[in-house]
């Protein structure tokens, strides 16, 4: 784990304990920053011989945790998708075990989709969501749901996720990155170690009282797709892929993908680094990718 993360977060009060419900990439990364710094973490996956897992939850085979699984535990993070009827499935299936807990704060993650398009402008919290894409309609309804089940929540909004194992620099040496341009085409990111060190400095805040309900956790720089991977391949010593049109790649790529590129937006941070006072790790994709190029998952 980073030293930098580890340093600057502050660890739960003793006896705490943390349950991170879908503990897939970013929520791993949580869990590894909780034990760094001493605290109690259990984890959800859907099945149990998966990294990481200490019990099975799938709402979707009604594979649920005993209240003896959950027992004492005092602060939660759900990393959990919409199900496909845009219902949130550890609400569905939890909502009355966690109602029993004791909770001090609890935690989701949640996406910038919900903003919609903004035309390369900027997103803040304080915006009304116009989602248009079904999957993020889906979203906004799960965290209307969240934020009416009277637990202690905050949301987090986060644009697209990468970290080691899953950048720019996996894509080239895969050969599946595409240099795509669209002219005024943006991106917002955010590195999965400023995932971690978010949610420690915002409980950390919330257990004095600070506790804004929505919050972007975004770096400094939103940037084209050929900035970073002229980045990554430079990182990689290697040559970048060609640059091709968006009109003609969008021929080659999935639906899921096309969808990325109908929505523009800046995702703003100044919530959480100006008002709020957290210091990103990696302010930009730069900083960010050479942590992916020094770490791998097991760093
Ligand atoms: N990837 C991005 O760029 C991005 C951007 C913005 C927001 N987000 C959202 O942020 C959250 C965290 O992202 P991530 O990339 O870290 O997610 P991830 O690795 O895909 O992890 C999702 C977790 O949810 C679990 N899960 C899925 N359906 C479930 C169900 N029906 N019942 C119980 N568990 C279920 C998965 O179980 P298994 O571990 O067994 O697979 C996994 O642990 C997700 O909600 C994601 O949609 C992602």
């Amino acid at each position: 784990m980073l030293r930098a993360l580890v340093n600057q977060s502050t660890p739960l009060p003793s006896k705490s304990k943390l349950l991170i419900l879908g503990a897939g990439f970013s929520g791993q990364y949580v869990a590894k920053l909780a034990r760094a710094l001493g605290t109690e973490v259990i984890c959800s996956r859907r099945t149990t011989d998966k990294q990481g897992a200490h019990f099975a939850f799938d709402s979707s085979t009604n594979n649920i945790p005993s209240t003896k699984v959950l027992s004492g535990v005092t602060h939660l993070l759900s990393c959990i998708p919409p199900d496909l009827n845009g219902k949130d499935p550890v609400l569905i299936a939890l909502e009355e075990q966690l109602r029993q807990l004791p909770l001090k704060w609890a935690g989701y993650l949640s996406t910038t989709g919900v903003y919609g398009d903004c035309k390369g402008k900027w997103a803040y919290e304080t915006d009304n969501p116009k989602p248009i894409q079904e999957r993020s309609k889906r979203r906004l309804a799960c965290e209307m749901a969240w934020l009416q089940s009277g637990l202690p929540i905050q949301i987090l909004r986060l644009p697209g996720i990468y970290g080691p194992g899953r950048s720019a620099i996996e894509s080239l040496r895969k050969g599946q990155a595409k240099m795509v341009h669209k002219p005024g085409q943006i991106f917002s990111r955010v590195h999965v170690n400023d995932i971690a060190g978010a949610i420690f400095h915002l409980i950390h805040l919330a257990s004095q009282g600070i506790q804004p309900k929505v919050i972007n956790v975004a770096d400094n720089i939103p940037s084209t797709n050929i900035e970073v991977l002229n980045y990554a391949s430079k990182l990689l010593k290697c040559s970048p892929p060609p640059i091709e049109p968006f009109e003609t790649a969008c021929a080659t790529m999935s639906p899921m993908a096309v969808s990325f590129w109908q929505e523009n937006r800046r995702v703003s941070n100044k919530m959480l680094c100006k008002e709020l006072g957290y210091k990103l790790i990696h302010p930009d994709y730069k900083s960010g990718l050479k942590n992916c190029l020094m770490n791998n998952i097991l760093d």
